[in-house]
């Protein structure tokens, strides 16, 4: 039997397969079971910033809007944050109690202002690390990337204000320079990066000419992104990468790791397959790596990246050119 521990952020987990925040991971009853299925840490669901808000919205706009006192919208505002923040406190503080793995507190912030706050919150709740879920889309004509790029540092420079637990970021690959935003955010003071938040996507349906969500799923092609990713940062960057989107089976888990990462984060194939994909992943690692002979996970790690493969402009290929003109055997 191959060990499977791996130190993530800090931390040591006994394998790299970590549940990604989801729905999955918001009771500690959800929480003791994929520890019991296997998983060597646990991403709680994020709170996040904007449903907080507009939950505020809502309450305020079906107060007395023409009350004169401010205090009382303020009172709302605070009562609101307090309620949200109490109930995922607890979450934390339920799934330390009741599990031996490390527990991950996930915070959805577009602004970086008091809401940091939160953070230390989480902190003194016993969360062993914080992924910052900074995921903005890049909509805004107005706003360039530079822009944009303070926004993510300025949430994270407020979070490291706070917390003393190491800190991850999670972010989505819209950025028109993703290798240098990369390694800018790898300089920033977090201990992770999480490539790559995955976006919830509109649809149009044809009959009834509207928007429809598209699947909330990701297919099992889509983990070719972060690899690719994963594999031309993890030589270059000083903080650790966790693979997330499109990981689907073990072989999946083996190239990210491959690739360079140190853990791998799966989400969709709970959801499709159940928490019984986690052990078969795990016993499929193990087989692998017994038959290739690598005792520790670090054996393989990064074998295949940026800087351990002899043709690393391949994965800088975007176009097909002659390439595959030339190749027969492939029609
Ligand atoms: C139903 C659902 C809920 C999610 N909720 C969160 C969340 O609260 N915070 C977050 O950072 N990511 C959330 N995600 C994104 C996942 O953590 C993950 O990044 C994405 O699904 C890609 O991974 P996958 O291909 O393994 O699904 C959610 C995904 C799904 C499908």
């Amino acid at each position: 039997m191959a060990n499977l521990q791996t130190n993530y952020l800090g931390l040591n987990l006994k394998n790299p397969i970590i549940a990604g925040s989801s729905g999955l991971c918001s009771t500690p009853m959800q929480i003791k079971r994929l520890e019991e299925a296997g998983v060597g840490a646990v991403v709680l669901k994020s709170i996040f910033e904007e449903e907080i808000a507009r939950e505020y919205e809502l309450t305020i706009s079906n107060y007395n809007r023409s009350h004169e006192n401010y205090e009382y919208y303020d009172y709302f505002d605070y009562k609101i944050k307090e309620q949200n923040l109490a109930k995922y406190t607890k979450l934390i503080y339920d799934a330390k109690r009741d599990t031996k793995i490390p527990i991950i507190a996930s915070i959805n912030a577009v602004t970086p202002a008091e809401w940091a706050s939160f953070a230390k919150k989480f902190e003194d709740s016993g969360a062993d690390a914080l992924e910052i879920n900074a995921f903005i889309l890049p909509t805004q004509l107005h706003k360039t990337s530079l822009d944009l790029e303070k926004q993510y540092t300025d949430i994270i420079a407020n979070v490291l204000n706070y917390v003393s637990i190491p800190v991850a970021l999670k972010i989505g690959p819209y950025f028109s320079s993703l290798a240098n935003v990369i390694e800018t955010f790898s300089k920033s003071g977090v201990k992770g990066l999480v490539l790559f938040n995955r976006t919830f996507n509109p649809d149009i349906d044809i009959d009834d000419l509207k928007l429809v969500p598209a699947n909330i799923f990701s297919s099992d092609w889509e983990y070719l992104l972060p690899l690719r990713w994963t594999a031309l940062m993890s030589g270059r960057i000083g903080v650790d990468i966790s693979a997330s989107t499109g990981l689907h089976s073990s072989i999946d888990i083996i190239k990210l790791i491959l690739a360079g990462a140190k853990t791998t984060q799966i989400v969709s194939a709970l959801y499709k397959h159940g928490l019984s994909v986690v052990p078969r992943m795990i016993s499929e690692l193990n087989t692998w790596m017994d038959e290739k002979g690598f005792e520790t996970i670090d054996d393989f790690r990064g074998k295949a990246n940026n800087s351990s493969v002899s043709e690393p402009d391949f994965l800088e290929r975007v176009q097909f050119m002659k390439y595959f003109g030339d190749r027969e055997d492939i029609v």
